[in-house]
């Protein structure tokens, strides 16, 4: 069987054993509806003070109670937001023998294309993944995929496009919580982009498991629902807004900002209407950059919740799946 769960899943019509999760780890049925999920206009940010104010204000309130929120009216084109989900549906469309070729967990190659990246034992989750670096831009682009055809320059143009929104908003955030959030903190960028095939049982299989971006932010892309995060002790649906992105706080975030903000845990169902692709940017910062509480937040009253560390050895540390947040905690 390949190893992209694409390309055998529009054969058959009973979910394979190895895909059925465990009962307790099952998408549940009591999910409410998140009509509560914060949403941000962007087209409020204009020059007028109070309104800069209120805009700082509902990034901080929704980054403190959610950890997660929408942004409207962000200025990425709608039609760019098209092309590069059809550029993706193209190559996750791509014959088996294609794709198999493509298939590397290769850490020399700067394009990862993952079948299930998730193996949890030997239960897998219902989705393909592909990661691909994506900066610094110039001096990458003759290592990315050369198929489809527009790849290079559509996932060029729309990864310069969402990192400068990108800053924007953490601009915002750092002047709501009084701090600067220096450039080496948003540096590195990836595009996840993620595709959960339309499933024969997506009450037995789940698309990714629930957990916490390890980066400092995350914009995400979708158009079909299947997004969830965990809050006051149940799941709660993140609908998609017709082009909007959803903004994730990570780890990073949480951890420089002394827990202030938090970083918001959540996981992706499946569906069996549609197939559904969705993009992840993924901002962090450099490998060598050593992250801690912001000193501004950290006083007598407000002791440092983190000891100061090297954002590699973290990844490092969540890939091999430690409990990273555990680990760091001073007084873990
Ligand atoms: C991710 C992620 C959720 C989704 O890629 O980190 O959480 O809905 N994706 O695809
Ligand atoms: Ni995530």
């Amino acid at each position: 069987m390949s190893n992209f769960v694409s390309s055998w899943a529009k054969n058959i019509v009973t979910l394979p054993e190895n895909y059925v999760m465990p009962p307790d780890k099952r998408p549940n049925e009591h999910v409410s509806t998140g009509n509560n999920i914060p949403v941000i206009d962007l087209a409020k940010a204009s020059s007028s003070t109070i309104n800069h104010a209120e805009l700082v204000q509902g990034i901080l309130k929704a980054s403190q109670e959610f950890g997660l929120f929408q942004i409207i009216n962000h200025g990425v084109s709608e039609k760019l937001m098209d092309d590069v989900i059809d550029l993706f549906k193209e190559l996750f469309d791509m014959s088996v023998e294609m794709k198999d070729k493509l298939f590397s967990e290769d850490s020399n190659k700067r394009c990862k294309v993952f079948g299930n990246r998730y193996i949890n034992g030997e239960i897998r989750y219902w989705r393909d993944l592909l990661i691909q670096p994506v900066f610094p831009i110039q001096e990458d682009t003759q290592h990315w995929l050369e198929n489809p055809a527009r790849y290079r320059e559509l996932v060029e143009t729309y990864s310069t496009e969402v990192r400068k929104l990108c800053a924007m908003i953490v601009e915002l955030i750092g002047e709501g919580l009084g701090v600067e959030l220096g450039e080496e903190l948003i540096k590195d960028q990836a595009l996840g982009a993620n595709y959960y095939p339309t499933c024969p049982d997506p009450s037995s299989a789940m698309g990714s498991p629930p957990h916490c971006d390890p980066n400092i932010i995350t914009f995400l892309q979708q158009q079909v629902y299947g997004l969830q995060i965990f809050k006051d002790g149940q799941w709660i649906g993140v609908h998609p807004l017709p082009y909007a992105f959803v903004v994730i706080i990570g780890y990073q975030m949480q951890i420089i900002s002394n827990n202030k903000l938090v970083a918001c845990e959540h996981r992706a169902i499946t569906n069996s209407e549609s197939g559904r692709i969705t993009l992840g940017t993924f901002v962090s910062p450099a490998g060598d950059c050593v992250v801690e509480p912001a000193k501004a937040l950290v006083n007598g009253d407000s002791p440092a919740l983190y000891h100061a560390f090297i954002y590699e050895e973290f990844m490092n540390n969540f890939i091999a799946g430690k409990e990273p947040q555990k680990k760091l905690a001073l007084n873990a």
